[in-house]
């Protein structure tokens, strides 16, 4: 049987996966950093990555009870991100691509998330792509994935993660402003902030700053994070709903870390369920950045002949855009 490994290091998760050539994940493991206060600085996050790079590689091989010779290509997250990440991991990647003597596939990180949709029966649909640093909605048109909207200013998932750390709570923050708001008692009375969505465009920076206001004048945490919730949601929502009004699609695909969030499923569920249309959401391993979707989409592209041979023909794109790619797989 033949196998391929999926490395993920854009941000703060370095993940490690292996697939076989029928796109069955049968590891998918991740080491995010994280911390208690403050937030990512990219050198330390490089650091991070280098030290827990070798043991994630063996145990992923050993969850999935393979050998390294077994594998015949590796697919890595080449864009878009920081720097010193993608770096660590692309040193990493070659190493093993040198050692083994087996290919090269540079994954744009974005098309993963999306690729991965397909693994749980998506088709054709429009994307909600909600994650930390990216806030998009995207549809495939035309030999590329279509950024329909997008956040003006921050991506939704550091926009929570920027309120929780103001408010003294870590990162990430997304799972723990959930909680709060699960725990809200005050669901019936809205905390009024800014809603400002422009076509398909969103943008969060003024409710950043009502948000750190309200706080500083004693407001209770738990009704802000209810209260944050509902206003961003629904501003998401609206989007992804226009988008497919606009395009036809009768599906909806969520995906990145801010997926996670069971509001925000709840509420895409009922708009699809209005609207007739089609709800796909990839289970939590597969929603967060994860070495599985890089390792899945790189096999539709190794299959495809994209591949690299030659190293010095592999770099990193830390800005390439999500319609920067040519959907050439398909
Ligand atoms: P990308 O590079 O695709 O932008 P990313 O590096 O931001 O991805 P992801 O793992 O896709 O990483 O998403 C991480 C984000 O998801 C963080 O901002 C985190 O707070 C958020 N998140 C995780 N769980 C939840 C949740 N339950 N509710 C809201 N946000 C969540
Ligand atoms: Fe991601």
């Amino acid at each position: 049987m033949k196998y391929i490994l999926g490395i993920e290091t854009t941000a703060h998760t370095f993940g490690v996966a292996v697939l076989d050539f029928g796109g069955n994940i049968f590891s998918n493991v991740r080491d995010m950093y994280t911390t208690e206060k403050g937030g990512m600085i990219p050198m330390e996050v490089r650091k991070h990555h280098a030290k827990v790079a070798p043991k994630l590689f063996e145990d992923a091989l050993k969850e999935a009870g393979i050998l390294e010779d077994k594998l015949e290509a590796i697919a890595f997250s080449n864009a878009p991100g920081l720097a010193p990440c993608l770096l660590e991991g692309m040193a990493f990647a070659k190493s093993l691509s040198e050692k083994l003597n087996i290919p090269l596939i540079k994954v744009n990180h974005c098309v993963a998330h999306l690729e991965i949709g397909t693994s749980v029966g998506a088709t054709d649909p429009v994307m909600l792509y909600a994650s930390g640093a990216n806030t998009q909605i995207i549809a495939y048109e035309a030999g590329k994935y279509r950024v329909f909207g997008e956040t003006l200013d921050l991506g939704v998932g550091n926009f929570i993660d920027t309120f929780a750390r103001y408010a003294g709570l870590g990162f990430p923050g997304g799972p723990k402003i959930q909680k709060l708001a699960e725990e809200c008692k005050n669901k019936d009375s809205l905390i009024p902030l800014s809603y400002s969505i422009k076509g398909m465009d969103v943008s969060f920076s003024g409710i950043q700053t009502q948000l750190k206001n309200l706080l500083d004048k004693g407001e209770d945490i738990k009704d802000l994070s209810y209260s944050l919730q509902e206003v961003i949601f629904a501003m998401l929502v609206e989007a992804a709903e226009r988008a497919l009004a606009h395009t036809g699609k009768k599906e909806l695909l969520l995906g990145g870390g801010v997926a996670c969030n069971s509001r925000l499923q709840e509420m895409c569920k009922i708009m699809c369920s209005e609207r007739g249309v089609k709800y796909f959401c990839p289970p939590r391993p597969l929603l967060v950045d994860n070495a599985g979707m890089i390792g899945y989409l790189g096999l539709k592209m190794y299959k495809a002949g994209i591949f690299e041979k030659d190293l010095l023909k592999v770099d990193i794109a830390p800005r390439e855009r999500t319609d920067d790619v040519s959907v050439t797989w398909k």
